[in-house]
């Protein structure tokens, strides 16, 4: 193991595999309909969405980019010199570059994700790319409880931890919470956390960006029944379904489902799944915050707001949150 070096410490919790089959089978026999949202991303969901990403309706990952790039030195002011980085679900570690570039000679990076390969890869990517940090990568699940190895550690370095994408908007607020108070658990006392939050804004830029003129979100929702049919022997026709998203004002949120065109019965592993016209599978939803509406979470997940930033047009928000 190197240090330092070019590659990655490697560290295998050995997350639980989770069975997509059964997962697939109870979202399908339930009275609402519904597939969690971690299913979209298998490798052609992932593609999808990284093809998501470079849309001209999806400001999202732009704009945290953007806000990355401009505020990273006052990020890491606040972070302070020696800190440990710890990102939570890294993929490609590609919007921690930006804070890399900013920290003070950062103690640690610590990549978690679930994806073990993909991890490898980026880990020792970046530690290819800054030789002058030690580089930690983790295959772990990081919604279960988590107990780090022993991190590198310098002086009085805190633990900065990192939650971008906006990811948490695809917990309910309840979830969010929990999600939150783990891992204020995980960076302890005095450290902090850099989140990403997506902002309430205008509906019909919120519409634009879930409903792409290109049909890129489509793709990626209706991949879920392609894998469905490729890895569990389903027979879905998928030009009798169709995609459906919209802003639910009331509750703050993008809501997508699935929605079926006719009546129909499809096969999946071997049971039969009735649609009636119109019925709909519930695949994701993406919360959204005013300022103050996720300051209020956060503190309820045991945080105290920090600064925050955003871009001039106010649609997207970074957090920084104090573990009290
Ligand atoms: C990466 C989970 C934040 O909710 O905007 C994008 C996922 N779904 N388009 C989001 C997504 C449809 C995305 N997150």
């Amino acid at each position: 193991m190197r240090r330092g070096g070019a590659l990655a410490e490697f560290h295998d919790l050995a997350p639980a595999e989770e069975s997509f089959r059964d997962a697939v089978l109870a979202g399908l026999t339930r009275r609402a309909k519904s597939i969690p949202c971690r299913f979209l991303y298998d490798a052609r969901g992932s593609a999808l969405f990284e093809a998501i990403c470079e849309l001209p309706e999806y400001y999202l990952t732009r704009t945290e980019m953007a806000i990355l790039g401009e505020f990273a030195p006052e990020m890491a002011a606040e972070a302070g010199r020696h800190a440990q980085l710890i990102e939570f679900g890294s993929g490609a570690s590609r919007k921690v570059r930006l804070l890399l570039e900013a920290l003070e000679e950062p103690a640690a990076y610590v990549a978690i994700d679930i994806s073990r390969e993909l991890l490898r890869q980026a880990a020792d990517e970046v530690a290819a790319e800054f030789p002058q940090v030690p580089v930690v990568a983790v295959c772990a699940d990081y919604l279960q409880p988590l107990r780090l190895p022993p991190l590198p550690a310098r002086g009085e370095g805190r633990r900065l931890g990192f939650f971008p994408g906006s990811t948490v908007g695809n917990f309910t607020p309840e979830d969010a919470v929990d999600f939150l108070a783990g891992c204020r658990r995980v960076i302890g006392r005095g450290g902090a956390l850099l989140i990403g939050v997506d902002l309430k804004k205008d509906p019909a830029l919120l519409d634009a960006a879930y409903n792409d003129s290109a049909g890129v979100t489509a793709a990626f929702n209706l991949n879920l029944l392609e894998r469905i049919n490729r890895e569990l022997d389903a027979d879905f026709d998928l030009d009798r379904f169709a995609h459906e998203a919209f802003y639910n004002a009331a509750a703050g949120r993008i809501e997508i489902y699935i929605r079926s065109r006719a009546d129909q019965i499809v096969t999946v592993a071997g049971r039969a799944i009735r649609f009636a016209a119109g019925e709909r599978i519930h695949t994701e939803d993406s919360c959204k915050y005013t300022i103050g509406e996720f300051q209020r979470l956060a503190a309820r997940g045991g945080f105290r707001p920090g600064p925050h930033w955003t871009d001039r047009d106010a649609l997207f928000s970074v957090h920084l949150l104090e573990a009290g």
